[in-house]
């Protein structure tokens, strides 16, 4: 574990942001949704059956792969067994989790597309104890294409996960930048959505587009599929437009909002350098804090 370096921006870096804190609050927000985020988590003896939540939104750059392995590791240090999905071409997860996808042999890929490849056989452990991931490289750009032609080609993801889904807790999928047939057998194996949405002006454009989607998987593919909530991301406090952005969002979706707000800081770009979680790499950071603080309302009933 590398020393944090704590070069940026000072006392904010060490505490954990919420909406309470920045004084945005809504009529629509209720008390019990503010209140999950102090809900200290059960411990568990039993395992499964697990939860699948797809990290999605079709802007590039939001904080999907970051909040994917964080949020990962920090449900895994509440005892959680958790299964991490890299469902991008680009395999970023993968690379952030210390993990080479080109120098691993068999890749999600294989699994979806090949018949005889076994889940133990693409899975790979992580540093973090409970944490596993099922890494993906440039191979998964051509199963976009050949799927098309394939019987339920919405539901190939869905049937990988399948046989596992009583030995984890949560299976978290990180989704590529669009809504395309990838992004679409997401949404077909997931529970729940979690949107990490950058607070900008243009974050709010794309996102009637994604809910559209969201409601559209639900009404033809999978009709148990929820949104789970709106993860505020990359948020900056010395910018008053960070701010507006914010508070629009949760005058629009309310308790559809996590309390948990993620801070800029180059303590997450450095943790993809070091391929871990912010939870192990700099523990003590505002970083880690936030997305401990969001597997809490994440595992709040
Ligand atoms: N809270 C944050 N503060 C500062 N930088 C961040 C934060 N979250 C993520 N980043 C950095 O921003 C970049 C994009 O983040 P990330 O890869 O998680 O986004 P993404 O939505 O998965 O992107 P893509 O759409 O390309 O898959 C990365 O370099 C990441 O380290
Ligand atoms: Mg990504």
């Amino acid at each position: 574990m590398a020393m944090s370096t704590n070069n940026d921006s000072g006392a904010l870096e060490q505490t954990a942001l919420d909406l309470a804190a920045l004084g945005i609050v809504s009529a629509k927000r209720t008390d019990e949704r503010r209140a999950r985020i102090n809900v200290e988590p059960d411990p568990v003896t039993e395992h499964g059956p697990a939860r699948v939540i797809a990290l999605c939104n079709q802007k590039g750059g939001v904080g999907k792969t970051t909040t994917t392995i964080n949020l990962g590791a920090a449900l895994a240090e509440c005892g959680r067994r958790v299964l991490l999905v890299d469902f991008d071409p680009q395999g970023a997860l993968s690379v952030g989790l210390g993990v080479n996808p080109y120098d691993v042999e068999l890749t999600l890929y294989n699994l979806m597309m090949q018949s005889g490849v076994k889940f133990e056989d693409v899975r790979v452990k992580s540093n973090v104890a409970g944490l596993e991931l099922l890494p993906s490289n440039i191979d998964l750009s051509a199963a976009e294409v050949q799927l098309v032609t394939e019987v339920a080609r919405e539901q190939s993801l869905a049937r990988v996960l399948k046989p596992v889904m009583n030995d984890y807790d949560y299976i978290l999928i990180d989704c590529q930048p669009s809504l395309g047939l990838l992004t679409i057998n997401a949404l077909t194996a997931a529970h729940g959505v979690i949107v990490p949405l950058e607070c900008e002006f243009f974050s709010l454009r794309g996102l009637a587009m994604l809910i559209d989607t969201v409601d559209k998987v639900r009404d033809r593919l999978n009709p148990d599929l929820e949104l789970d909530g709106i993860l505020a991301t990359m948020y900056d406090a010395r910018t008053v437009h960070c701010r507006q952005v914010l508070s629009r969002v949760v005058e629009a979706f309310g308790d559809k909002v996590y309390e948990t707000v993620i801070s800029r800081t180059v303590k997450f770009p450095e943790t993809t350098v070091a391929g871990e979680p912010i939870t192990t790499w700099a523990p003590g950071s505002g970083g880690a804090k936030a997305y401990r603080a969001l597997a809490r309302e994440v595992l709040a009933p």
